[in-house]
């Protein structure tokens, strides 16, 4: 089969950018653990004052030592805020959202999730610096979205 030589190069030229670009997403994938949750739990969205974590969100240390943030995201604030947990050890978030569509992530770590409601995101983290944060809104949401914005205390 004969092949015309721009066409081959064209076609070499596509090859290494899809290889690229699957390389791309297998290294963040390997090396900065950027996955997909893998947690599925539902709720009542329209009922979360019956579910104790998320009636009263806070901080909570568990018998083994782990720490669960429960996080309830709505129009335009977190609740708990500030966040307060430990630098160094495993901290468990479980997010959802009272309303509509949501996100939380804190910028410059991989704690990065969609908060939807009727679902439950939960994902563990461990932060090494202390330090204060803040926890972004990443999914347009309203006319206050720009000021849904938490904070997170490491110490
Ligand atoms: Cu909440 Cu954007």
């Amino acid at each position: 089969m004969n092949v015309e030589l721009y066409e081959r190069i064209w076609m070499w030229a596509a090859a290494a950018l899809i290889a690229m670009f699957l390389s791309g997403i297998l290294l963040t994938a390997g090396l900065h653990a950027v996955r997909p949750p893998s947690h599925m739990e539902t709720l009542d969205p329209t009922a979360l004052a019956t579910y104790p974590e998320f009636a009263n969100p806070a901080v909570r240390t568990q018998p083994d030592g782990g720490v669960v943030v429960s996080v309830v995201a709505q129009m335009f604030s977190f609740s708990p805020d500030p966040i307060v947990v430990p630098a160094n050890r495993p901290v468990t978030f479980r997010v959802t959202s009272a309303d509509v569509v949501h996100g939380l992530e804190v910028p410059g770590t991989n704690a990065n999730v969609m908060a939807i409601p009727g679902y439950v995101s939960q994902f563990t983290v461990t932060f090494a610096r202390p330090g204060e944060y803040i926890v972004a809104c990443h999914e347009y949401c309203g006319i206050g979205h720009h000021n849904m914005v938490g904070k997170l205390i490491v110490k």
